[in-house]
């Protein structure tokens, strides 16, 4: 479908445009049983994939979505056939190449949380010449879960600070504040998620943004994600705008 563009059209599907979500994360679960249920292999359900994301970071720019945070790959990841993880870091290499200038042209920017050091060079350096390229926008941050596991970024996140800490000197016992450790995460800077959308009917977190999901909406849908849609999107964000969010305040 193409998104309704005028508030009109998007009140008209129950989305209230003044309370669109922040930053949105999805989990782009289903790839694999898209491609066996049409007997194509698994690394066709991931390049069906990319073309499913395009479409949602277009859909999330124009409604007013600060951050889109997608999970493209696992810390876990890397145990699956050596050829899917392959065809996943080519599909990423392909992605970034292809797609850099119109999401610039966009107003995206792209960034990259995770352990981007242990991805191939070559997947290194174009994720770098992304970043680059598209570092002066600010209409939205595309943010893409590489390597990315919530406890592997909590555990660098305190290495990271244990590092600075020595060199300042010993830091106080019992000082340590939440703000302080988030200073050190991937998403330092960036609004906690206020929507986790998961594909393909798993109901589970799979490590990602532990720290970051605390006070989160999820919304699970059936849908796997290469047939994810703009429509599929409204409808998770159209279910968000009809909950209350109390941060454990009583109601
Ligand atoms: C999970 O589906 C999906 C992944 C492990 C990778 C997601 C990657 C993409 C959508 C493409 C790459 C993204 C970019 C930005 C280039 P699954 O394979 O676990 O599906 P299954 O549970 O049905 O087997």
């Amino acid at each position: 479908m193409n998104l309704p563009t005028s508030e009109s059209e998007l009140e008209a599907l129950g989305i209230d445009p003044a309370r669109v979500p922040r930053h949105i994360a999805i989990i782009m679960d289903g790839n694999g049983r898209w491609a066996k249920a049409r007997n194509l292999p698994r690394a066709l359900g991931h390049r069906q994939g990319v073309l499913a994301l395009k479409p949602i970071v277009k859909a999330t720019v124009s409604l007013g979505v600060q951050v889109l945070t997608v999970y493209a790959f696992s810390t876990e990841n890397w145990i699956r056939p050596q050829a899917e993880v392959d065809a996943l870091m080519d599909l990423l290499m392909e992605f970034l190449r292809k797609e850099t200038q119109e999401l610039k042209d966009q107003g995206v920017s792209i960034r990259a949380i995770g352990d981007v050091s242990a991805l191939p060079k070559r997947a290194q350096e174009a994720l770098n010449e992304a970043m680059e390229t598209t570092s002066d926008q600010c209409r939205m941050i595309l943010n893409l879960a590489l390597n990315y596991g919530g406890r592997d970024e909590l555990v660098r996140a305190v290495n990271r600070w244990l590092a600075s800490v020595s060199m300042e000197g010993r830091w106080p016992p019992g000082e340590i504040s939440e703000a302080d450790l988030a200073k050190h995460l991937d998403t330092r800077g960036l609004p906690d998620p206020d929507l986790l959308i998961r594909s393909s009917g798993e109901e589970r977190i799979s490590n990602f943004m532990l720290w970051q999901i605390a006070y989160t909406e999820i919304y699970v849908t059936r849908t796997l994600w290469p047939d994810f849609t703009p429509t599929t999107l409204l409808e998770a964000i159209s279910d968000f705008q009809r909950r209350t969010r109390r941060f454990g305040a009583a109601e």
